[in-house]
């Protein structure tokens, strides 16, 4: 597994050109972790400005549609988001899956289009509250992966996998180091299984509630290679305090 850990911010719906100046404070803070790849998801609307405000870090898009054009009023193409200066995309994020109906099919779909389009691509996985309380997170999590992680002899060059636990999303609630621990180790099995030699290579982030404070213990668990971050990576101050755990854990 690549060592130096991926910290993403997603930004979901939030953020208007009056918050690049805090990107901007990201990027500045994120030049000092040279062993820290950052890299933030901002609304659509803000790619482009963001990728000409800032240097060392990643920009990418939330989500992309599965066709490259068409008549598909207010989607988003692969090639479009690498035209507006984004080179990666998360897919498949529990928002998305629970509130716009989609499939692992159509996560795969996405995956792979981004792929096509030469975007690395953020693939979200995770289960809801009932499915960890009946001790299904394991075997919900193993479904989605084999029906959505993309296909082809280079997918595993150009993918992380995120593991959010739905119920962990924007509630302050994180599982146990354990719990985290055994989806990420039983989530690299798949991935090898998947893609042999080169599925021990794609990082696997946390995602969930993470903050300054839990953001160290998370990092520190075996494989985990990183975190994607809501809520905390809206301002420089709580994402800058992540990052710093990161490269932190990476030194220790
Ligand atoms: P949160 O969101 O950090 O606000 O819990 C994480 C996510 O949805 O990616």
């Amino acid at each position: 597994m690549s060592n130096i850990p991926y910290i993403v911010g997603n930004w979901k719906m939030n953020g208007a050109r009056s918050m690049l100046s805090e990107a901007r404070a990201i990027d500045r803070a994120a030049a000092r972790f040279p062993k820290v790849q950052v890299a933030l998801a901002p609304p659509a609307t803000l790619i482009s400005a963001m990728r000409e405000a800032v240097q060392d870090i990643g920009v990418g898009g939330q989500d992309c549609h599965a066709e490259v054009s068409g008549a598909f009023t207010g989607d988003i193409s692969a090639a479009m988001l690498v035209d507006a200066g984004a080179d990666f995309t998360i897919v498949g994020h529990s928002e998305r899956r629970a509130m716009h109906g989609e499939s692992d099919a159509v996560v795969r779909s996405k995956a792979e289009a981004a792929q096509a389009a030469g975007l690395s691509v953020i693939l979200c996985v995770g289960e809801t509250e009932a499915q960890r309380d009946t001790g299904k997170a394991e075997e919900v999590v193993a479904k989605q992966l084999k029906g959505s992680l993309p296909r082809g002899e280079a997918a595993a060059a150009q993918l992380a996998v995120a593991y959010e636990p739905v119920w962990a999303i924007g509630t302050g609630r994180v599982p146990s180091v354990k719990d985290v621990r055994t989806v990420h180790k039983s989530i690299r099995a798949q991935l090898v299984a998947a893609y042999g030699e080169a599925g021990s290579d794609v990082r696997i982030l946390y995602g969930g509630s993470v903050n300054a404070d839990n953001a160290a213990k998370l990092m520190a668990v075996d494989e985990v290679g990183g975190a994607l971050v809501g809520g905390a990576s809206l301002t420089a101050d709580g994402f800058t305090a992540i990052i710093g755990a990161a490269g932190l854990a990476d030194e220790a």
